[in-house]
């Protein structure tokens, strides 16, 4: 089918290779120039496993294009994908002017039927409101279908989660475009829900919200087996065997960020006192992850005492493994909290430093992970990518002026590291 997705960032990009893979032709459209000029350039702006390659192969077969023109999307494609950000207000609500913006533009350059697919994150009736806005912008009088097809794609795991998707929701305002969308998503073999609109809309939140939620219980779980004596982790691994309860999301950590879950929670919270609900339940949520960081910090200060003068040294700046994401990263919070208590820091992150230069301007960057402790007086793990537990401990140890590490992610067995002469300080163990 031909396809069109406005917005080429984390989700669209992805989605058009990903579309393209099974054989749609796509055209991603983006009011980055510069963005549009490196992708046609065969460039990519994001490290997303998989992609480039995916993304190379597509742009020269010819399946996927990139513009930045949206009318040359719409005008050459039956479907019309919205992925443009829904960044937060400061009161927690979302910022709709993107959505509202592309409507207005897909209008003007509608002169027949479309369907318009919104796959950003939005508030429930929003699909409402983008159809309100079609009908009154599209000089033309075409008729259109709004459709709400939410995202779940995790960032680090995207071109899997994409090509394999647990379930594709789609929720419509009539039968009309069910029959495209379904054609759309054939190819991916996965269960596919119709629903109405404003439910597909609030599956979203619902899930973002539930993922936060469990993921704040167990770092609640985790200040009690520290207070207790227990291991966090055997708390979780007993819990999650239980299938009931999964054993995904119940890593005890420094908390969760990333450019979704707490733009999501804030915002589930707002809709939910927009209809008289007071959500009090996620903002617990909220409390429990901010406390989660600040324990941590505590933990440092308490240990290093005063950290003028000192230095840190970091491992990881993107927001989770697998990505070069820094947006809301909490490896990015810790170290802002570190430089404001005056610490100076050795950083790495396998593919964030980029990204993170322009946050963090006078932090050393250091290239390889095993020279970051050289002359620091704590190392912290702050991201869990997988090739921090290949760390050479033994030089990390010499490295350090005193063998501290503050273990945000939980990597290392407590018990090991002591026996390698660490004083290691990790979550809920
Ligand atoms: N990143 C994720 O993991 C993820 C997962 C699921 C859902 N979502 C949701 O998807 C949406 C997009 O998120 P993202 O992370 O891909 O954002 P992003 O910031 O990475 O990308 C958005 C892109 O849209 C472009 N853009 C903005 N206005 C435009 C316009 N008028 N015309 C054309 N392009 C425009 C921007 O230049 C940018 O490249 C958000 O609502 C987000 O909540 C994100």
């Amino acid at each position: 089918m031909r396809l069109t997705i406005i917005g080429t960032g984390y989700v669209g990009l992805v989605t058009g290779a990903c579309f393209a893979e099974v054989g749609h032709q796509v055209i991603c459209v983006d009011n980055d120039s510069a963005k549009v000029k490196l992708l046609q350039g065969g460039g990519i702006p994001i490290y997303e496993p998989g992609l480039e390659d995916m993304v190379r192969k597509h742009s020269a077969s010819g399946g996927l294009r990139f513009t930045n023109s949206t009318a040359e999307g719409v005008e050459k494609s039956d479907v019309i994908f919205i992925a443009v950000p829904t960044p937060s207000l400061p009161d927690g609500s979302v910022d709709l002017s993107f959505i509202e913006k592309v409507a207005r533009e897909i209008a003007a350059a509608m002169t027949g039927y479309k369907i318009v697919v919104d796959k950003s994150t939005v508030p429930v009736k929003t699909g409402d409101k983008v159809a309100e806005t079609i009908k009154r912008y599209c000089k033309a009088q075409v008729e259109f279908d709004v459709v709400s097809n939410p995202e779940f794609l995790r960032e680090g795991f995207a071109v899997g989660d994409l090509m394999k998707p647990d379930r594709v929701v789609i929720g419509v305002r009539s039968q009309r475009p069910v029959a495209a969308m379904k054609e759309i998503y054939a190819p991916f073999q996965a269960p596919i829900i119709v629903t109405d609109i404003n439910s597909a809309e609030l599956i979203k939140h619902a899930s973002n919200s539930f993922l936060a939620l469990k993921i704040s219980y167990i770092n609640a779980v985790s200040v009690l087996c520290e207070a207790a004596g227990a291991n966090v982790q055997e708390v979780a691994h007993g819990m999650g065997m239980d299938e009931r309860i999964g054993n995904r999301f119940l890593n005890a950590s420094l908390g969760f960020g990333g450019s979704c879950f707490p733009k999501d929670l804030s915002a589930f919270i707002k809709i939910a006192d927009q209809v008289g609900y007071d959500f009090g339940l996620l903002k617990e949520v909220q409390k429990i992850n901010s406390a989660q960081m600040d324990r941590f910090v505590k933990k440092i200060v308490d240990t290093l005492w005063v950290l003028k003068d000192k230095k840190i040294g970091v491992l990881g700046l993107a927001f989770k493994q697998n990505t070069d994401d820094v947006r809301m990263s909490p490896a990015i919070d810790l170290c802002q909290r570190l430089v404001k208590e005056g610490a100076a820091l050795r950083v790495y992150d396998p593919k964030a430093m980029d990204k993170a230069r322009a946050i963090l301007p006078n932090a050393t960057y250091v290239e390889d992970m095993n020279e970051v402790a050289e002359g620091c007086d704590a190392l912290v793990i702050a991201t869990e990518w997988e090739e921090f537990k290949k760390l050479d401990l033994d030089r990390a140890r010499k490295g350090l002026t005193h063998p501290i590490l503050f273990d945000g992610r939980n990597l290392f067995d407590p018990a090991e590291m002591e026996k390698l002469g660490f004083i290691y300080k990790s979550i809920g163990r």
